[in-house]
């Protein structure tokens, strides 16, 4: 069984509006659990928006998205997040981080829902912070810090539940090469060990990895190439 399954996904933003958006059409995608996988193409072609149903962001609009044999689009919204709070770290393309809590702070905050204590959610917040070079920025406001360190900030965090699927939407955009084959070696570790990782990129630094095992093309709300 595929750990992640959709069948038939489609999603309309502002469905019945003049604003209307038909962001995915008729997506039919299984990735298998261990997979490194990366979704490439046009902006607006709809990577963020696939990325957000597999995440639990949202539901489809209609089709099906199951992980682990669990249908996600029947889950009432509160299991929908619970089920993301255990089983997901999102490194969201806008990176999502609160700009009045500190960097340490904004690492640990998915701990705060799971009921982990203080001092364990520090140490590892601290712990994620050194392997991305950035302890030093630790009790500064995330609002004080540079983009490239607020993509390390929102990889940090999307990492502390240690989540069995990692999904990052351009998660180099902000980082040179360095800092972007340090990420690509953090993700091929996490891999090793078993999880699963889906990544959403432009980069050739990630397109051509040895890692990436399969690249799957969209086009207009649709895979073009398996
Ligand atoms: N909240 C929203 N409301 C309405 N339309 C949206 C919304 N989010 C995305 N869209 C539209 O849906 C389409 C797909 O957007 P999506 O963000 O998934 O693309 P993308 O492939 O991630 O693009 P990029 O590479 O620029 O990040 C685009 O045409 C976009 O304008
Ligand atoms: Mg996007």
């Amino acid at each position: 069984m595929p750990l992640i399954e959709l069948k038939d996904v489609c999603k309309i933003y502002n469905r019945n509006l003049p604003n209307e958006v038909v962001a995915l059409r008729h997506i039919n995608l299984e990735i298998a659990a261990g997979a490194m996988v990366c979704l490439q193409g046009a902006s607006g072609s709809g990577k963020s928006t696939l990325l957000s149903i597999i995440g639990c962001i949202f539901p489809p609009s209609s089709g099906r998205a199951a992980i682990a044999g669990r249908p996600l689009s029947r889950l009432p919204d509160r299991f929908m997040t619970i089920h993301r709070r255990r089983n997901i770290g999102f490194i969201f393309q806008q990176f999502n981080i609160l700009p009045d809590l500190t960097v340490l702070e904004n690492v640990g905050l998915p701990l705060m829902p799971l009921g982990v204590p203080p001092a364990e959610r520090q140490a590892r917040a601290m712990s994620l912070l050194k392997m991305l070079e950035m302890e030093h920025r630790a009790d500064f406001p995330a609002r004080q810090i540079s983009g490239g360190q607020l993509q390390r900030v929102a990889i940090a965090r999307a990492l502390i539940n240690d989540p069995p699927i990692i999904l990052a939407d351009e998660p180099t955009a902000h980082l040179d090469r360095e800092l972007s084959l340090g990420f690509m070696k953090i993700m091929d570790d996490l891999r090793r060990a078993g999880k699963t990782i889906i990544l959403a990129s432009h980069d050739h630094l990630i397109t051509e990895h040895p890692a990436v095992e399969r690249i799957i093309g969209i086009e207009d709300g649709r895979i073009h190439a398996a």
